[in-house]
């Protein structure tokens, strides 16, 4: 039975186009957290849990975005994530990061969620100078559009559209930023300062 679910995730995995896989757990515990190793090889979860523990307690630098790179994680340039940041330690390979973001701290950032007799796995994708406040956590799938800015202590449980600032539990858009395009001088700034 836990073959059928692997051959499916492994099927999900290698097939970008999808964003969302829900699989029914067949049984035989009583819940599909507690059989997390028909999802995932124990030696690889190891692994990845043991580098995501270690990147916990870094602070932001690049060395820890190698770490994380090493393991999976798409990361871009200048990428800044803070300590206690959580990656999913299960499907790391499923999480994009883009240039520019920063993380706050004790962020959650989930590719699977299990419910007791359900598995899902989503892509998660954040854009180029994503603002994420401390404490936010998602539901996969998750798109954050780029320059987005997430209240601190929101949860994510659909996708962020770009420029927009959204808060709470759930989440919901406060504000629209592409009228006052809040970092266009920022941005101008930093094209000037390449030229010279
Ligand atoms: C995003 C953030 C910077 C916004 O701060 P700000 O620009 O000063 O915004 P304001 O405090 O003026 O709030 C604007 C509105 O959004 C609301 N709001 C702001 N943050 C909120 C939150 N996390 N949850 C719910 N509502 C929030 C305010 O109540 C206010 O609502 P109102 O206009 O109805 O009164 C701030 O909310 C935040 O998340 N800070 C944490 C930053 C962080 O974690 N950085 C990580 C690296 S250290």
């Amino acid at each position: 039975m836990s073959k059928e679910v692997k051959k499916q995730i492994k099927a999900f995995l290698k097939d970008k186009t999808k964003r969302e896989l829900r699989v029914k757990y067949p049984g035989p515990r009583l819940n599909a957290g507690s059989h997390w190793y028909c999802m995932r090889n124990p030696i690889r979860m190891l692994w990845t849990s043991f580098i995501v523990e270690i990147t916990r307690k870094l602070p932001p630098c690049e060395f820890k975005n190698n770490l994380l790179r090493m393991i999976g994680v798409k990361i871009g340039k200048d990428v800044c994530i803070s300590p206690d940041v959580v990656i999913d330690w299960l499907f790391p390979e499923l999480i994009e990061i883009d240039d520019g973001t920063l993380l706050g701290g004790s962020i959650w950032i989930a590719a699977h969620s299990i419910i007791i007799d359900e598995i899902r796995l989503g892509r998660v994708k954040i854009g180029k100078q994503v603002m994420i406040g401390s404490f936010s956590c998602n539901e996969p799938p998750t798109t954050i559009g780029d320059r987005a800015i997430v209240g601190i202590y929101c949860y994510v449980n659909k996708d962020v559209p770009p420029d927009s600032f959204v808060v709470g539990i759930p989440m919901q858009i406060k504000k629209d930023l592409k009228e006052i395009n809040y970092l266009k001088e920022f941005n101008e700034k930093l094209m000037s300062l390449k030229k010279k």
